[in-house]
């Protein structure tokens, strides 16, 4: 896989722009009056006709519970259900169905391996290697597990630009090192991580990596074999897909050998009140009644990204973050916060003298939605200084002429708040 997405789309085609926008109903409403731009895909993006004509069918016609039944609509449900799973598959180029495992997001995931994959195994002297720009889910549930376990984490340093320094990363791997916890692209700031390359440093002292990937899988291709990376999680929300579901890809063999972590209806062949015996993979992580319309509206947004050029679409993003950015850098006093070689659609930034949240409050009353705060990454936030940044994050329906209307609006919050 690329692992720019500007390079991705360097030979790319053009998107079909009014074709993708007709597809996401939301994009026709006004807001204060304004028509509605959506620059927050990065917290979570709109969803396509397709994503919400999957769930509502279900629930229409197939509603039931799900591996449970022998009628009709359980069969049904069961059906859809692991159809949704086999698209997961395909999306990541998983090896098996056995791998995928339904969880209610990425933060769900990394907190399932912290707690059936690394708690049995790790104790005092043992370290978690995770990188200095991670989203708090790819941290609390580390420094949780290390309080319960007497584990150290170490944290491997950024550079300005909000890159990994790699060298001072592959110094911090060693023996002492039970998992290496990277994100693929950051929220906060855009970087691309190159995970492959971490990986084969991590592969060299058989150390395992788990990607947080909830903000690459609506931007890039994703190949967890050509990765050789150990556990991806990822949200579907990101992705064009419903909230409450995502997933954890994990390798068969740390799969096979981890404890349930929940236990319930569904993960267990037989209980009694002398012992249970686990359900197969992926089961024996599932338990409860699972999010089905949720997996069905998953299944469909990956049908949705397999329905679009995905390289059109980094290409199209690029120039939006290409365009924003130079836009942006005209405002005196502003700084633009990650400013990676390789990066994600996302343009976080502050301005001198004016607090994040004015601002995007003040653009919002022009229609255009942005994300202020600390996007859930205060670390990476601390290291650039500053206690918030605005985010303009893109997605593939967004176009060069709602960056006009943006850059407008900021220029009269400017105006207003200097
Ligand atoms: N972590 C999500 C974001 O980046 C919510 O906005």
């Amino acid at each position: 896989m690329s692992t720019s997405i500007g390079d991705q789309g360097a030979a790319a085609a053009e998107l079909d722009l009014a074709a993708i926008r007709a597809q996401f109903p939301v994009l026709e409403r006004q807001v204060h009056g304004k028509p509605l731009v959506y620059f927050d895909s990065a917290a979570t993006a709109q969803r396509p006709l397709a994503v919400i004509e999957a769930m509502d069918r279900f629930y229409r016609h197939s509603n039931a519970n799900v591996h449970r039944g022998v009628h009709q609509l359980s069969v049904e449900a069961s059906e859809a259900f692991e159809a949704a799973r086999e698209s997961a598959r395909r999306l990541l180029n998983a090896a098996s169905t056995r791998e995928v495992v339904f969880t209610r997001g990425t933060t769900e995931a990394i907190n399932l391996v912290a707690q059936s994959f690394l708690r049995p195994e790790i104790g005092p002297g043992d370290e978690i290697l995770i990188t200095h720009m991670e989203h708090h889910s790819n941290i609390v549930p580390w420094q949780l597990l290390c309080e319960q376990t007497g584990a150290e984490l170490k944290v491997a340093p950024i550079n300005q630009h909000g890159e990994l320094m790699l060298d001072a990363f592959e110094e911090l791997l060693s023996e002492r090192t039970r998992l290496v916890g990277v994100v693929h692209v950051s929220n906060a700031l855009g970087t691309i991580n190159p995970v492959a390359e971490i990986c084969r440093m991590a592969r060299r002292l058989d150390i395992p990596v788990l990607v947080d990937g909830a903000q690459a899988t609506p931007h890039l291709k994703v190949d967890v074999q050509a990765l050789d990376c150990d556990f991806y999680c990822l949200s579907a929300h990101k992705m064009y897909g419903p909230t409450g579901i995502g997933l954890l890809w994990g390798r068969e063999r740390h799969l096979e050998a981890m404890p349930p972590w929940q236990g319930g209806g569904e993960m267990i062949l037989k209980v009694s009140f002398d012992g249970t015996t686990f359900n197969e993979l992926p089961h024996k992580f599932e338990a409860g009644t699972p999010n089905i319309a949720g997996a069905i509206g998953l299944g469909a947004a990956v049908e949705f990204l397999e329905s679009v050029d995905l390289e059109a679409v980094a290409a199209h993003e690029a120039r939006l973050l290409a365009t924003a950015s130079e836009r942006l850098l005209e405002f005196p006093g502003l700084k633009l916060i990650g400013t990676a070689s390789a990066k994600g659609p996302v343009a976080s930034f502050a301005i001198d003298g004016v607090h994040a949240n004015d601002i995007g409050t003040i653009v919002d009353h022009a229609g255009v939605a942005i994300r202020t705060g600390h996007h859930c990454a205060m670390p990476a936030m601390q290291f650039f200084g500053v206690p918030a940044t605005a985010r303009a994050s893109f997605g593939m329906y967004n176009t060069v002429e709602e960056i006009d209307v943006f850059i407008d609006a900021l220029k009269t919050a400017c105006a207003m708040l200097r």
